[in-house]
């Protein structure tokens, strides 16, 4: 979500001549995206801020002005506390005001003191926008955002607001202005992205339908969903929509009844486990990725055996684990069986051996396969073209370069450590 806000946010300040620099050294403007999910990356903020108060400076030395902006998540949910500690910062805003940052940039430029915007406000920012522009093949669309299931451990209900749906028109006209600009892969993006409602009662399965029609558009995915908001017609379109990849990051975050409960997730573990099985039975080539929280208050050695269980009986192929980091003004940052960060750590590493050995096993299996393989850039050595599997793997291919940026039919031959090797499947076939 953050790397679609901040396109967008260069969208925003196009046409007023900004464009992306390589590095802050110099730059007129630096604007720090910011998340606030999880301690490590709020902490960042502060010791990143130093480092550009020194750019900052440098740059006044030559006579010019940097001005610095801080958005995101941490900005929402700390805005006063960024402008005390570092006084040397001229704006601040949070992830539902940036298509005003024309009139923020402008005011700094004005006036000495900062400018402040953090509100949550009615008209909703996507009316604001400049039409998307496009970088390569694949495309996030953002269709959906906010949260209302506050999960115990979570900050984003409070700093991204409620559940927003995009009207279903506004999507479908952005996704016909990226696949005129040559995307071939759009990625529809929400907190709870199949908690999407349209204006016209339509559900996301019917939005993937519509998305699937427009011309140019030969792969769908979306991102991140919630096991409560996966309704039949969802199911269906990944057995009836063939541009619908075969891939799901469904999060689950414990394998244990106890912890699901104290998660506030709305659902146990065999729901889950039925609703796996009702996806299989629909695509039979699905996979599935997952996050996980290790060491959620209260968790024992028993509920995390239940949690390494279930990561095998679903066979999930990737995931992204953390350690639980409280966070301010969540329920769980104050329940009171913390469990100990060694604790925590020795979990989350073995949890993270076991996904490495289900990822390369997948992997493996994917020799000898045949793939459509979307080719979405040059590759380091001459002739070779680098692409993404259905299953988001890195595939690379001797291939021509009149091949980039279309999706190609590949037989992969062998695996690499981060990435698996293909060739053109003309060359293989008898
Ligand atoms: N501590 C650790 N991980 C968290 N996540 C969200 N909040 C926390 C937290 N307080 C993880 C969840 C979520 C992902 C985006 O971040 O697993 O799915
Ligand atoms: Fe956070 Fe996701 Fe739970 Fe919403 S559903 S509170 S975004 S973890």
């Amino acid at each position: 979500m953050n790397v679609y806000d901040s396109a967008r946010m260069a969208d925003v300040l196009a046409p007023l001549g900004y464009a992306s620099a390589d590095s802050p050294e110099g730059a007129d403007m630096v604007i720090l995206n910011t998340c606030h999910i999880r301690e490590k990356a709020a902490e960042k903020v502060f010791s990143e801020l130093g480092r550009l108060k020194r750019h900052q400076a440098a740059k006044a030395l030559t006579g010019g002005r940097m001005i610095l902006a801080v958005a995101g998540c941490v900005a929402q949910a700390e805005g006063e506390e960024i402008l005390r500690r570092a006084p040397f910062v001229d704006i601040v805003l949070g992830p539902q005001t940036y298509h005003r940052l024309p009139e923020m940039v402008a005011q700094a430029a004005r006036a000495g003191g900062a400018v402040l915007d953090t509100e949550f406000p009615v008209e909703p920012k996507f009316d604001f926008l400049p039409d998307a522009r496009a970088e390569g093949s694949s495309a996030f669309l953002s269709v959906q955002e906010g949260c209302d299931k506050f999960c115990t451990f979570c900050v984003v209900p409070y700093t991204r607001g409620a559940e927003y749906s995009r009207p279903g028109s506004a999507v479908l006209a952005e996704a016909r202005t990226l696949a005129a600009q040559g995307v071939r892969e759009l990625t529809l993006l929400g907190q709870n992205v199949n908690g999407w409602h349209g204006d016209e009662g339509w559900g996301l399965g019917r939005l993937i339908r519509a998305v699937a029609e427009v011309d140019g558009v030969e792969r769908i995915r979306y991102t991140t969903s919630h096991p409560r908001d996966m309704d039949d017609d969802l199911i269906a379109a990944h057995a009836e929509v063939p541009q619908l990849m075969p891939f799901l990051h469904l999060p689950v975050q414990s394998g244990s009844d106890r912890i699901l409960s104290a998660m506030n997730r709305g659902h146990d573990r065999a729901a889950y486990l039925r609703l796996v099985e009702r996806l299989k039975r629909a695509q039979p080539d699905l996979a599935l990725a997952s996050d996980f929280i290790t060491g959620f208050p209260g968790e024992t050695d028993a509920d995390f055996t239940d949690t390494l269980a279930l990561v095998r009986e679903v066979g999930f192929v990737q995931t992204y684990s953390f350690k639980y980091s409280p966070r301010p003004g969540t329920p769980a940052a104050l329940m009171p069986n913390q469990v100990p960060e060694d604790v925590k750590d020795a979990r989350l590493a073995e949890l993270q051996s076991l996904l490495l050995d289900q990822t390369t096993a997948f992997n493996h299996a994917c020799v000898g396969r045949e793939m459509r393989v979307l080719l979405d850039r040059p590759g380091r050595h001459a002739g070779q073209l680098v692409g993404r599997s259905p299953y988001m793997q890195p595939v690379h291919v001797k291939a021509a370069a009149h091949l980039l940026g279309t999706v190609a039919a590949l037989r992969i031959v062998s695996v690499h450590p981060n990435s698996l090797e293909a060739v053109p499947l003309e060359t293989t076939l008898p």
